[in-house]
Order: structure tokens, then sequence, then C-alpha cells
């Protein structure tokens, strides 16, 4: 990486392999999604120039990675990569028993069929929709009780991804033998992508602790909560990276890793825990959802990619540049007059909708609305989040619904000149903002919303 003498921060990587972008014309894509009922998750991605749907599975391989892929060991038991794997996991989270899955929510559905159960209540500081539709297929109950401040989009906290610990004392405390499990999501992807401080890891462990509940992390970007932890939380400034996110590890019972997200793969997850018994339970289960324990339905070849990529997104060069172009991104949206929700988070760029069309009603579908204008202006794919509030408090603004969109940037894989053109198409939108029309649903699918909604312009 450059030394500090300069101002520009470059790509601590050069492009050995690239893939054309895809291409349309807006008259075409004001047809497609007319087609596609105003859903970005059925547009042929060809049609898409710039595509920052996800940040999972999106990833650049690295030269090391593709070479892994090539000495992928496909033995059916006991390959060589997965002893690789296994062991990678073991030392970055200093736990033992390691299931491979062939992707994070597969890890869900595991925990939440074995722990969660009608009357329980999985308590956290933010869900992601897959862990949530688990936890509701298991009858159990969703209880997200993230700090207020968390709540507030222009309020500018480092950590705003923080469990309320006086909100989990007092929850275990009154209803501590029907919480099966404390869930921390790092970072909080749903609420901003928000980091969540050691401060805060240490505290809701000791409180779990306390109480005899289970402390779990929901740990796809460990790595990138990890770098947030050194550059913002007082005392942080200076640890390596690798010793952060271990402590993060140690503080757990245990944890599930989308390898989509820091494993910088394609495909694949773990869940590692320090309980051997239930480990022994979902081990059985695994078997028959997803495949032996030692591949999980992975190929030999992905348990490889998995292996180097949870270790190379712990690199500072990496994380210093990534973390940076979210914030040269969210800086430019801002410079603008784009309302997004502050401060940018590891791994995307929220957008405000609702605040971009004040005009727009809730039942107009403000995020929806938003992201299908981007996308019909510069073929640019975001994702629109209509979610409710979590939990409402005293004090709390009164609106029902999160009406967002966001930008998960792909790790590796774009320049800063795709996010300026972003930038620029943004700007074009704003300025004719009160006169978009906004979108009504024609259907409804509460549990997995924006996968399946159809919608059609109102009026
Ligand atoms: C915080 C969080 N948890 C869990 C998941 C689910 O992982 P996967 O997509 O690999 O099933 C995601 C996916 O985006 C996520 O962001």
């Amino acid at each position: 990486m450059s030394d500090n003498r300069w101002k520009t921060a470059f790509e601590p990587y050069r492009a050995k392999t690239i893939e054309p972008l895809g291409e349309s014309t807006e008259i075409e894509r004001e047809e497609l999604l007319r087609q596609c009922d105003y859903n970005l998750f059925r547009i042929p991605a060809e049609k898409v120039i710039i595509d920052l749907l996800t940040d999972s599975g999106t990833s650049a391989l690295s030269a090391e990675q593709r070479a892994g892929l090539e000495r992928g060991d496909e033995s059916y038991a006991g390959s060589r990569s997965w002893l690789h794997l296994e062991s990678t996991v073991r030392d970055i989270t200093d736990m033992r028993e390691i299931i491979p899955v062939h992707q994070g929510r597969a890890a869900e559905h595991l925990l939440f069929s074995e722990l969660g159960d009608e009357g329980k209540r999985i308590v956290s500081n933010g869900l992601f929709d897959s862990t949530r539709a688990n936890i509701l297929a298991a009858g159990a109950e969703p209880w997200e009780i993230p700090i207020l401040e968390g709540l507030i989009f222009e309020r500018n906290d480092p950590f705003k991804g923080n469990i309320d610990t006086l909100s989990l004392e007092a929850e275990l405390k009154q209803n501590g033998d029907n919480v099966p499990l404390v869930v921390m999501t790092i970072t909080n992807n749903s609420l901003g992508g928000h980091p969540v401080s050691i401060r805060n890891l240490r505290d809701a462990s000791e409180i779990c602790r306390h109480y005899k509940t289970p402390f779990f992390l929901d740990a796809c970007r460990y790595a990138e909560n990890a770098f947030l932890i050194q550059q913002r939380e007082p005392g942080a400034g200076g640890r390596p990276v690798e010793d952060i996110a271990r402590e993060a590890f140690q503080l757990a019972d245990g944890c599930w890793i989308s390898a989509k997200k820091d494993g910088l793969s394609s495909t694949g997850g773990v869940l590692a825990l320090r309980d051997q018994d239930l480990a022994q339970r979902l081990r059985e289960h695994l078997i028959v959802v997803e495949g032996y324990p030692t591949h999980g339905g992975l190929a030999g070849r992905d348990l490889e990619c998995i292996a180097l990529g949870l270790r190379e997104s712990l690199d500072e060069s990496y994380l210093k540049h990534r973390i940076g172009q979210i914030e040269a991104f969210a800086k430019g949206l801002r410079d603008i007059g784009v309302p997004i929700i502050e401060p940018p988070g590891g791994h995307a760029v929220f957008i405000d909708a609702s605040a971009m069309f004040p005009d727009l009603s809730i039942d107009l579908h403000p995020a929806a609305t938003l992201a299908c204008e981007i996308f019909r202006t510069g073929g640019i794919r975001g994702v629109a989040i209509s979610a409710p509030v979590p939990r409402r408090r005293p004090g709390q603004a009164d609106v029902s619904r999160m009406e967002l969109v966001r930008f998960a940037i792909p790790r590796r894989a774009y320049t800063q000149n795709h996010l300026d053109f972003i930038i620029e198409v943004l700007e074009d939108i704003l300025r004719r903002a009160s006169a978009v029309p906004g979108l009504r649903r024609l259907d409804s699918n509460e549990h997995v919303n924006h996968f399946g909604a159809r919608l059609e312009p109102a009026g």
C-alpha cells in the first residue's frame, strides 16, 4: 500500500483477469422493469452495468485462491482441503467444533431448528433477513434491541451496530429461560452495516455468561468489524486486526460465518462452536440436509478457496483500501446532498429513500421506487430494503418501516471510477426527485419480502 505521504489511496492489487460489464440502454431497462414487475432480483445480470445488489459471493478471487481451486482435494471424507479449512477456522475463532455448510443461512437453519422453538425468543442487536426468517420458521420470535442511536440515520456515532445492553440484561433477567441464545451480528447489515464495538461485545458476552445464555456471533463480516474497531474505538488503534477479530470470537460460545462475505469466496460457510454435544446434534442434521461433516455439500475446491479467503480478508492493507473506498463513495453522495445512513459501515452505503422522496408515502414504497429509478437511469442495481423498524421504544422516531436502498460493494471488484459514475446518476435523480412516481405493491410475502415482490407504477 502507498505510504502516508500520498493522498491517493489506490487498490493494493492489480487486475489479472477481467470481466466486461453488462450492457443496456435506458429504453431497454424501462421495458425490462415492466416485464420484471419492478423487482430488480428478476433483471438478467447481463443487463446490469454496475451490480451492487450484494457483496455476497461477488468478490474477485486472488491468484492464490484460483491456485487453491486447482489444488482442492475432492475426497469425500477427510480431504486435505477440509483439514485446511478446519484448522484455519479453529485458528481464527479459537473454537474447536467446525461444521461446513453451503452458505450462511444453512447454518442458521441448522442452529435454529435445534435451539429455536415455539415460545422462544432470539435476542439480537439486529438480524439479517434470512436469520429472521429461519427464526420464524423454527417457531421462535426475533427480538431485536439495537441501541437507539443506531436507528437515527443522521447520527454519526462510531458503533451504531451495538446492542442495547440495558435492554439485554432486562430481557435475560425477566425472560432468560425462554432465550436459547443471543445473536450479535457483526457488522450489523440490516441496520446500516454498522460495526459493533469490542466494548459492547465484552459487555454483552458478560451479561450472557451471568445469565448462562449462549452468546453467538453472526460473523460473516468479522474482518471488516475488527478493522472498524481498530480505526474507531479508543484504545484499539495500532492493535492488529487479527487480534481484535480473535478476541471477538473468544467472547462467544459459537458463531456462523457466511464465507460469501469476508470469506472472499463465491459460496460456502461454517458454523463454529465450543459445545461438543450441540455440534454432534447439528452434524447429524447436517448429514441429512447438507452433506457429510467434512464437506457439508461443498466441493473440495470451495473448501480450499474459503480457507484462503478467510485469512486474506484479515490483511490490513486490503481492509484499509476497502473501507476507504466505501468512505469515499459515501462522501461523494453526501457532498451532492443524497441522504445516507451515517457513518458508512464496512460493506455498503445505505440511502434513506424516505428522505430522498419526502412526498412518497410508505405504501408507495420509496425504497423500491428509488432502486428502480437508479436502475432505469444508469443501469445500476442496488437493493431496496423495506423492513420493520426493530422494536420501538420511547424516544425513537415515529416511523414503522425503514425504507432504504443499499449499495453493497463487492470486494476487490469495482474501482472508484465505477462509484463516481453512480454519484453522477444520483445527482441526476436528485434534481427531479419530486417528479418520480411511486410504486404500488401487487403481492406480499412477509418472510423474505424483497425476493418475491411484484410492483407497478402508481397512478
Ligand atoms: C449478516 C448476515 N447474516 C447472514 C447472511 C446469510 O448468508 P448467506 O447469504 O450466505 O446465506 C447474510 C447474507 O447477506 C448476512 O448479511
